[in-house]
């Protein structure tokens, strides 16, 4: 194990005790060992990866592969070949639609979404389904922010070939009762996705235990680095579904007239790979197992509950109360544009995130164009939250 959650703040070289860092969710700060595992590549182990048989370019297909084995140990997944490094999240998820969509989606078939999804979590999937006719259903949420699991039910029917779902909600931080979820789409005979950007960095997950067929998440909100990101899926699935990008490495043989592609996980992964990106994932994947995601998840949890009862000491409402929450926290605040709280706190050395956070149909749900965010991670404190409580209070007094 790691340091107490107390000291983890050594780590970042960001984090500093005259700034207050809440956007986590947008984008995590980096851990020096982070850092030093992909200066270490660059300065001393730089090579090309899976084509050359000199040295550097094996030790650099080696840590490539390590990478690959350090991710599939934080997602409990069966096999390192399950494991496809994508650009982030986005890029997973864009990558499923396309490549699942070729394979599997018909004329009428129905994809199921919910109204509170990332953008990323949408556009996708609008796009797969004007291009194949297919339709896509959107699952309601209460007021709190919870899915409404009997009309989630209801849409369930033949028709449907996939669920793609948040694991924690971006903006309400609602956590989903995934296993439920999972369990009921796979009795409905359908398949399901879940977007766990906002999960992967902050909930131990295990894949298999889940049965998930599909998980998409972030380097850059897992304290690794930007343009990197992980679509774990199911051999037997993976297996079945076309590349999507053509060029270098993703090929079996290659002719003029055709071309055969390579097995798991290179087919999905043509080009030069983002090798420094995946060794710093993997550094960021061992770091937070080291930790111990148990820990975290409770870490976080008990930050979100006390700046939760903070905030009932301030005029803010709340977007997001489901029970199950991660460690997120939108809110408004009557009379005030999110962005002006915003400039303020960041005057007074606050960072939190406003506008829409790529959800507009959360806004929409919720009835408000844009929303102000703070958001947890390892490094914050309780002292954190007090400051930023007491900076809220006087901003708004100021207003
Ligand atoms: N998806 C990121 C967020 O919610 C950028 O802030």
């Amino acid at each position: 194990m790691l340091d107490a959650l107390s000291t983890l703040r050594d780590h970042f070289p960001m984090v500093s005790d005259n700034q207050i860092y809440l956007d986590s969710a947008a984008t995590a700060f980096t851990p020096q060992v982070v850092i030093d595992a992909m200066t270490d590549f660059y300065s001393n182990r730089y090579g090309t990866v899976n084509r050359a048989v000199y040295e550097k370019a094996r030790v650099a297909s080696e840590l490539y592969h390590q990478a690959r084995i350090q991710v599939q140990h934080l997602l409990g997944a069966a096999e390192p070949e399950e494991i496809i490094f994508t650009r982030g999240t986005t890029a997973s998820l864009n990558l499923l639609a396309s490549s699942f969509g070729q394979r599997f989606i018909r004329p009428g078939d129905a994809i199921v979404i919910s109204e509170i999804e990332h953008h990323s979590n949408i556009v996708p999937w609008q796009m797969l389904c004007e291009q194949k006719e297919a339709v896509l259903r959107i699952v309601p949420v209460t007021d709190s922010g919870e899915l409404i699991f009997e009309e989630f039910l209801r849409l369930l029917d033949k028709h449907v070939k996939l669920v793609s779902l948040a694991h924690v909600s971006n903006v309400l931080g609602t956590i989903h009762p995934v296993k439920k979820i999972i369990d009921a789409t796979h009795d409905a005979g359908a398949l399901i996705c879940l977007d766990g950007a906002q999960a992967a960095p902050h909930l131990p997950i295990n894949v298999q235990e889940l049965d998930v067929d599909f998980y998409a998440f972030s380097g850059h909100k897992l304290y690794g680095p930007t343009g990197i990101g992980v679509l774990y899926g199911k051999r037997h699935l993976l297996e079945q579904m076309p590349p999507i990008e053509g060029g270098g490495d993703m090929i079996d043989q290659v002719t003029l007239a055709r071309s055969t592609y390579a097995g798991l996980p290179t087919k999905f992964e043509a080009g030069t790979p983002m090798t420094s990106q995946a060794i710093g994932l993997g550094a960021a994947a061992d770091f937070l197992q080291k930790i111990g995601m148990e820990q975290i998840a409770r870490f976080e949890n008990e930050l979100l509950a006390y700046a939760t009862k903070r905030l009932k000491d301030t005029p803010v409402t709340l977007l997001g109360t489901a029970p199950e929450k991660g460690a997120i926290l939108s809110f408004t605040v009557p009379g005030v544009h999110p962005l002006d709280l915003a400039t303020l706190l960041d005057c007074r050395g606050v960072s939190i995130r406003s506008g829409h956070h790529c959800s507009q149909p959360t806004m929409e749900r919720f009835g408000v164009t844009a929303c102000a965010r703070a958001s947890f991670g390892i490094y914050n404190t309780f002292e954190e939250i007090d400051k930023f409580i007491s900076l809220l209070a006087s901003v708004l007094n100021d207003m």
